[in-house]
């Protein structure tokens, strides 16, 4: 079924056409942004439109200002208005199927705006599908798009382009923004990213995917040998009937989404490792440990593993990033924990209980749930896997001498026991009688 929805923009009336299948559960929809001088009705787009479809999945296109069918004034055509535009498009799609996930597929320009947009604003898409995206499209317009002519271009403060058929009067304004909107100067991407490029690219060049990919180690690109910027059939078929399947599949499984935030939790503890002034490896000495006591934590007490594996590996996210202050690194950790679960399009009603766990571990008092009591007496269980952490920080931190090293041990041993929850601190006993036996030549009194 088609519907053409018509919605006033800052410019003009914007036509979405939207393809739904016939008997559509609404769960899933795409939205396709086109390439520069191109247009929602690209061959393209009816192609992976079909695809998508026949998966039972909607999609959405429309056209950029000043573009195809939607030819308003030249001036129109500004990067603000793209972005304003293809956002407007997307609250208005949003807004008309609330409880239907929403993917992005952006072609060449498209994919350089659905980088952009990532960046700009809050989207939680459950695909993002980039088709050789222009991801130096400053370079890109300047070289291929403004051609010969860019000192005129510049010159008189507009261009004609001829790339193809329709030739397009350009603002060089929309050049002066394209450079201060680099995407190699927002950062990095924490977003699962699908990029199709190929290889001999003509236009966009294939090596910018790559770099971008290597520099963001939750994108997948998908390399095409011997295809240029417009693919051949065969490839296109075949490009449409992945993407199609890739929008299909629920890549966020139980497992993956723990392995998912898994990678992200060690991508940072590195981070902090190489740059921070203590070079501490928050993964080697801390997490690794809390996440393994609270998995025998949760299977203990019958916990949900999945809600305590999340809340084990992001519970000190805050003091991993180095956001905000350590008394206060539960409340940030939670914060920085939603951005990550939204950005994989983590389930809503299971986020709240993860980010629980994150707000409250620092003491199983504060539990309200079982799991968020598996984090928190990890989060203590875990300092007596790490003894050699323990004399580390009496050493080098606190400066304690030889002589009074036992005491300063017994006392951080002792106040970790009592911090315990009194099921956990019950099942520990035995464990931490041994760990004082040996490592103080004494038991403690319990
Ligand atoms: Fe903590
Ligand atoms: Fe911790």
């Amino acid at each position: 079924m088609q519907e053409t929805i018509k919605v006033k923009s800052r410019i003009d009336n914007i036509e979405i056409d939207v393809f739904t299948p016939e008997s559509w559960d609404e769960k899933k929809l795409v939205i396709c942004c086109h390439g520069f001088n191109s247009g929602k009705n690209s061959d393209t787009y009816t192609l992976i439109g079909n695809e998508l479809l026949s998966k039972n999945i909607a999609y959405a296109k429309f056209t950029l200002p000043y573009h195809a069918e939607r030819r308003t004034d030249y001036n129109d055509f500004t990067l603000e208005n793209c972005v304003a535009d293809s956002e407007f498009v997307e609250r208005t799609i949003r807004e008309k199927y609330p409880n239907t996930k929403i993917g992005i597929l952006g072609t060449s320009f498209g994919g350089y705006l659905t980088l952009l947009r990532l960046k700009m604003f809050q989207h939680n898409y459950f695909a993002i599908i980039l088709k050789s995206p222009a991801i130096k499209m400053d370079e890109i317009f300047k070289a291929h798009l403004a051609g010969e002519e860019f000192d005129k271009f510049k010159e008189q403060g507009y261009g004609i382009n001829h790339h193809k058929a329709d030739d397009m009067r350009i603002n060089y304004g929309f050049y002066e923004e394209l450079e201060n909107h680099k995407i190699s100067d927002l950062g990095e991407y924490t977003e699962k990213i699908l990029i199709y490029h190929g290889m001999t690219d003509d236009t966009a060049p294939y090596e910018d995917s790559l770099a971008f990919a290597n520099k963001n180690k939750k994108t997948t690109l998908i390399s095409l040998e011997n295809e240029n910027h417009r693919y051949s059939r065969e490839v296109l078929d075949k490009f449409c009937r992945e993407v199609a399947d890739y929008c299909a599949t629920d890549l966020k499984e139980k497992s993956e989404f723990v392995e998912e935030v898994e990678r992200v939790i060690k991508r940072d503890c590195d981070t902090y490792r190489m740059n921070a002034e203590d070079h501490y490896d928050f993964w080697n000495e801390h997490i690794k440990y809390v996440y393994e006591e609270a998995i025998c934590l949760a299977q203990n007490y019958h916990a949900d593993e999945e809600i305590v594996k999340l809340g084990a590996l992001l519970h000190d996210i805050a003091l991993i990033r180095k956001e905000g202050t350590r008394e206060e690194h539960h409340i940030n950790g939670e914060k920085i924990a939603k951005d990550i679960l939204l950005s994989l399009s983590y389930p809503e009603e299971k986020m709240e209980r993860v980010l629980k766990c994150v707000y409250n571990h620092r003491s199983s008092k504060n539990a309200n749930s079982t799991e968020e009591l598996c984090v928190a007496d990890a989060d203590i269980l875990a300092h007596f896997d790490n003894i050699p952490m323990l004399f580390n920080s009496a050493y080098n931190r606190n400066n304690i001498s030889l002589g009074d090293v036992r005491g300063w041990l017994k006392d951080c041993f002792e106040k970790d026991y009592n911090d315990l929850s009194d099921t956990t601190r019950k099942w520990f006993k035995e464990r931490y009688q041994l760990i004082c036996d040996i490592v103080l030549h004494e038991t403690n009194k319990i």
